[in-house]
């Protein structure tokens, strides 16, 4: 299927592995899968915001999240040609340093393995042991380069636990980009509890996903602009989750500041040399085109270009609340937004459709 002419590719479509489900379900901390009796239903737990005494506490977890063969269903359900599947989050960031890079070499080779069940159908972005150092990160991403499927990494915005404008980072950067490996750039931590307010607990998961998500993206990548990441690693390229959070709208009023800002100019900062946020938007920063209207995927579109917008779905996050077998509307939202933003069989569509990552990623074997 991945040989077709105008092939539907999803790069924002995760996957929990049998062996990480089994290590979710052997804690009791965030991350975690328990039960609450009476029901004897598992719920997925990792949200700081969901792990409440509340209905919102986690999600059903159910075969969606850990049996591929639910993901190739979910695709030709979808007309879906190929899917790059990504460990979601959060991934490995919570474990124990001296166990960081056997477990991303093992839920790696499972994801990689996965893949290869369904060639041409899967392709993956894989996940870095951050918490193991800097020689055991830069390790796994050689071996990354050289599994058939893997076409990238998936990232959170902690980095190394003092967020992706840390210095200490640069390193991994450069190996990510000498290795030619584009960083998926998804957010997991959302905003302190403390800006939902009091009254958080009667409104489920949506203060933190539709505003936490997009508003760290947003933040994690205006700290990389301001550190002068994109100086430093200039052909890093990163695909930023849910269209780049807030980046494309709010891009004009933080290059506004930026050239306003009296720090910046004594530092020398805003000198010849410097790239502005739309330069980094067009040169570095690819977005999805998972925002649900057309407004937002116009915005994104804008930004970085028609070329540089990629479909996805985020499944198997956001199922139909009832009658899960049909088409999900989270789906048709975005499809509809990317036909009603580019025009139905134009060429911008089907770039965004599946051309811009078959070309970005490589997607042939
Ligand atoms: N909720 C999550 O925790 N992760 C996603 O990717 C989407 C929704
Ligand atoms: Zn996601």
């Amino acid at each position: 299927m991945a040989t077709t002419k105008s092939p539907v590719v999803d790069i924002h479509t995760h996957v929990y592995p049998p062996s990480y489900i089994e290590l979710l379900k052997s804690r009791d901390a965030i991350p975690y899968i328990r039960s609450f009796p009476p029901s004897p239903a598992l719920r997925l737990v990792i949200l700081p915001a969901e792990d409440t005494e509340s209905t919102s506490r986690g999600r059903p977890v159910g075969p969606e999240y850990y049996d591929i063969t639910k993901k190739i269903e979910f695709m030709d359900r979808h007309s879906i040609d190929v899917s790059v599947i990504s460990l979601a989050n959060p991934w490995l960031d919570w474990v124990p340093a001296a166990e960081a890079g056997k477990a991303a070499e093992g839920i790696n080779n499972e994801v990689n393995e996965e893949c290869g069940r369904y060639p041409g159908r899967l392709f993956a972005f894989g996940t870095l042991p951050l918490s193991g150092g800097k020689d055991v990160i830069v390790k796994e991403i050689a071996r990354l380069k050289e599994l058939k499927y893997m076409r990238g990494i998936i990232l959170g915005t902690t980095g190394l636990g003092k967020g992706l404008d840390d210095l200490e980072l640069l390193p991994i950067f450069q190996a990510l980009q000498d290795a030619k490996l584009p960083i998926f750039l998804h957010p997991h931590y959302g905003l302190p509890g403390s800006v939902w307010g009091e009254r958080a607990n009667e409104y489920g998961h949506v203060l933190p996903l539709a505003l936490g998500f997009p508003l760290e993206t947003t933040i994690a990548v205006t700290r990389m602009i301001l550190s002068g990441v994109f100086e430093k690693v200039p052909e890093l390229q990163m695909i930023l989750a849910h269209s780049g959070g807030t980046l494309p709208f709010l891009a004009g009023r933080i290059e506004s500041c930026i050239e306003h800002d009296a720090h910046l100019k004594a530092e020398g900062k805003l000198g010849k040399g410097r790239k502005t946020v739309w330069d980094v938007l067009k040169k570095n920063i690819y977005l999805d085109a998972v925002i649900y209207s057309e407004v937002g995927l116009k915005a994104a579109i804008q930004a970085s270009g028609q070329d540089r917008i990629m479909f996805g779905t985020d499944h198997p996050f956001f199922p139909p609340l009832e009658g899960e077998n049909e088409t999900w509307a989270s789906v048709e939202t975005n499809y509809e937004a990317i036909f009603g933003a580019l025009g139905s069989g134009s060429d911008g569509a089907l770039a965004a459709l599946g051309g811009n990552a078959v070309r970005v990623l490589n997607l042939s074997i």
